[in-house]
């Protein structure tokens, strides 16, 4: 069980989250940011400071963000647009890799808010 992120934190980024973070697990694509699930020690630090409630602990993840478990776990397992391997199951934390800077393909392709699907 870990705690994972959802697509309220797609185009907003506030980043209050990482600052709150004892283990630095939380990674910053393009669009959003990730929660690394073998580094999140649920300490449950980040999920109340979020100021668009993007946040959700893995077990209380509503319907229709389900699809953020799986793809929060393969931003770090799959292999990213323009890389050429996985960044990892336990990268070391942000500080170390920087910003990433590439989404998963779901989140890539998902539309700018104000967008038509
Ligand atoms: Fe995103 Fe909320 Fe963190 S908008 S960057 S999950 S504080
Ligand atoms: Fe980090 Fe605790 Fe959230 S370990 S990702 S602040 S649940």
């Amino acid at each position: 069980m870990a705690f994972l992120i959802g697509d309220p934190c797609v185009d907003i980024k506030d980043r209050t989250c990482t600052s709150v973070c004892p283990v630095d697990c939380i990674y910053e694509g393009d669009r959003k940011l990730y929660i690394n699930p073998a580094e999140c020690i649920d300490c449950g630090a980040c999920e109340p400071v979020c100021p668009v409630e993007a946040i959700y602990i893995e077990d209380d993840v509503p319907d229709e963000l389900r699809w953020a478990v799986a793809d929060n776990e393969s931003f770090f397992t799959g292999v990213l647009p323009g890389r050429r391997e996985p960044l990892g199951e336990t990268p070391g934390g942000s500080k170390a890799t920087g910003r990433i800077g590439v989404d998963t393909p779901y989140v890539a392709a998902l539309p700018a808010a104000g967008e038509v699907p």
